[in-house]
């Protein structure tokens, strides 16, 4: 990949701190974006700044609880204000706690709902005029498998990631005439401090890599021409085939 394929462009990555949203947004910023780096944690981000500036790229650190509507706004103003567009959201924040559906709480049901649904739901409102400015404006919002399927202790996770496709798919349709496109990663197993809690079955050495993930974001927002990919899934190579 041309390491000035996205120069002169602008790219929010939400959950950047860690796991998959850091790959995403080094390996944007590789390609030439400067980064907008969403997550509460600010010592993550602020270590993630750095490497994006050891690539000569400019980021920005936006501290956000995505769940939260006055948040989501302030941020995408401060990066607009800040660098003057807005290119490529990548809605990647998200978290679970994983049980039966018999023992999980409302509270719990609220908050994946809330940032795994909602996050996005809102960074994409807040975004699409800023979006629809560009040329090619590009969203890409990470799923799941579960977004697709259920698990034994993930109902409410698999909801909030069945909401998430759901939006995914009416806002392509709303969007497109703006140009701007709408894509769906729904990853399996990658290694993140999440999988630890969601398959603790799983051996670290069989799960994919966040960077694996990261490479496929660089290939859907770097698409030119008039094919478009809606969704992407990725599984584990030891997973099953087609499941
Ligand atoms: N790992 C997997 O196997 C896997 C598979 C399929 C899909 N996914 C999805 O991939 C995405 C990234 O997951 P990951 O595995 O990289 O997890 P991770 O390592 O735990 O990273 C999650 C990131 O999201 C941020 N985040 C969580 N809640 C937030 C909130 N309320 N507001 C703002 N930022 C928030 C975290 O930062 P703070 O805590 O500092 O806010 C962190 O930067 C998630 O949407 C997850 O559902 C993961």
């Amino acid at each position: 990949m041309s390491q000035t394929e996205l120069q002169g462009q602008v790219a929010l990555v939400t959950g950047a701190g860690r796991g998959i949203g850091r790959s995403i947004a080094l390996a944007l910023a590789r390609c030439g974006a400067d980064v907008g780096l969403v997550a509460r944690t600010v010592g993550e981000l602020a270590v993630v700044r750095s490497h994006v500036e050891a690539l000569g790229r400019r980021a920005l650190v936006l501290p956000t609880d995505v769940a939260v509507e006055a948040d989501v706004r302030v941020a995408v103003g401060d990066l607009v204000a800040h660098y003057g567009r807005l290119d490529i959201l990548v809605n990647n924040a998200g978290f679970g706690e994983f049980g039966p559906l018999e023992h999980t709480s409302v509270a719990q049901w609220d908050r994946m709902m809330a940032v795994n649904a909602r996050g996005a739901f809102l960074f994409c409102r807040e975004s699409i005029p800023h979006l629809r400015a560009r040329d090619n404006g590009r969203i890409v919002n990470i799923a799941s498998v579960v977004g697709h399927k259920g698990y034994v202790n993930q109902a409410a996770y698999s909801a909030s990631k069945h909401a998430l496709v759901g939006m995914s798919k009416a806002l392509a349709r709303e969007v497109q005439a703006d140009g701007i496109r709408v894509h769906v990663i729904s990853p399996g197993g990658v290694d993140t401090g999440l999988i630890g809690d969601a398959r603790p079955d799983l051996d670290r050495s069989v799960l994919m890599s966040p960077d694996e993930v990261a490479e496929v974001v660089v290939f859907l927002v770097t698409r030119r021409g008039n094919a478009v990919i809606d969704e992407i899934r990725m599984r584990r190579a030891a997973s099953t085939p087609w499941d």
